[in-house]
């Protein structure tokens, strides 16, 4: 029984694009008997590139399934008050089901108290305290779209989840500290590791799925993977260097031709063509959670908007 063999690519296009159709199923139902259609609006303060770029992804995706994508731009000087005066009036605003705030803020901007001033039911992004609060003591909650995201795609690819030892690296608020909440909710036992973990790679190599959200190319090499591991690859790293590009991705010209045209490539955070042969699944970058917390965004919009509506799910 090769372990090679039984490799499995998670294709997280593909499972995404089935989601957005049983979502577009779900929302033409609603519309049908005569809700609202669900509305998402996302705040984007400045002209940071990639997040103008996130923004129109999950937008988009939104009006590909029915729902209303709007984007409130508002430039980098935008002081406080006034983002905090835009916030009040999307919460006030009975069309809007969805609000999301995208991260990071310009530094003059304090980010908690946003957070906190969005309508909880509207909290698309599951990041107010009171969500939070609510995915750690079960409670139905807005849960935030990257480990929503992932934890669906195992569901639909059949990966069990009961009982394994999954271990997390990063602890972020937006991906890692929601990403072992979620795992527990799926009876798995979780580890939590960060940059002071004592050894990383033995912590690592106990894990029955092994979940990577560190914001580091390649950190994550073969020497942190047992033999039959399910990889989770969370990061997306650019990165501008020709010869890192060719030692990590040897020989693969499609990627080649990406980064001659755009002068960087996207990478994760494991490195993947050293890893793949030793895990039984591994999500590529790109085209492995990206699509899948895209989606969970109109998922989250959805929902809310079929709470706010009084819709049965
Ligand atoms: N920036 C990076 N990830 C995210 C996310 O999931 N939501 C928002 N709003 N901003 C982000």
């Amino acid at each position: 029984m090769g372990t090679q063999s039984e490799n499995r690519l998670l294709d997280g296009k593909a499972v995404a694009a089935e989601i957005r159709r049983d979502i577009t199923d779900q929302v033409d139902a609603m519309v049908a008997g005569g809700a609202r259609r669900p509305k998402l609006v996302a705040v984007l303060v400045g002209d940071n590139a990639a997040s103008a770029a996130y923004v129109r992804n999950k937008t988009r995706t939104c009006e590909k399934a029915g729902v209303l994508g709007e984007t409130l731009r508002l430039p980098s000087d935008v002081d406080q008050a006034t983002l905090e005066d835009e916030i009040r009036r999307l919460n006030d605003d009975d069309s809007v089901d969805g609000i999301l705030v995208q991260l990071p803020l310009p530094r003059s901007i304090d980010e908690r108290p946003i957070l906190e001033l969005v309508r909880p039911d509207k909290d698309v992004d599951g990041f107010h305290p009171e969500n939070v609060g609510r995915l750690w003591i079960g409670e139905p909650a807005l849960a935030p779209a990257t480990p929503t995201g992932v934890v669906e795609m195992l569901r639909r690819c059949d990966i069990p989840l009961s009982g394994q030892h999954a271990v997390v690296v990063g602890r972020s608020n937006i991906v890692g500290k929601p990403m072992a909440s979620l795992l527990l909710r799926e009876n798995c036992t979780v580890t939590v590791c960060h940059s002071r973990t004592r050894d990383l790679a033995a912590t690592c190599r106990d894990a029955d799925i092994l979940v990577v959200a560190i914001g580091r190319a390649a950190m994550v090499g073969p020497d942190h993977v047992r033999e039959g591991a399910v990889v989770i690859d969370v990061g997306m790293n650019r990165i501008d260097d020709a010869a890192q590009l060719e030692h990590l991705h040897p020989g693969d010209r499609k990627r080649r031709r990406g980064f001659d045209k755009r002068g960087y490539a996207l990478v994760g955070d494991v490195d993947f063509h050293r890893v793949a042969p030793k895990a039984s699944a591994i999500t590529p970058v790109p085209g492995g959670v990206g699509p899948l917390t895209v989606v969970s965004v109109l998922s989250n919009t959805v929902a809310a908007s079929k709470r706010r509506q009084g819709v049965t799910p």
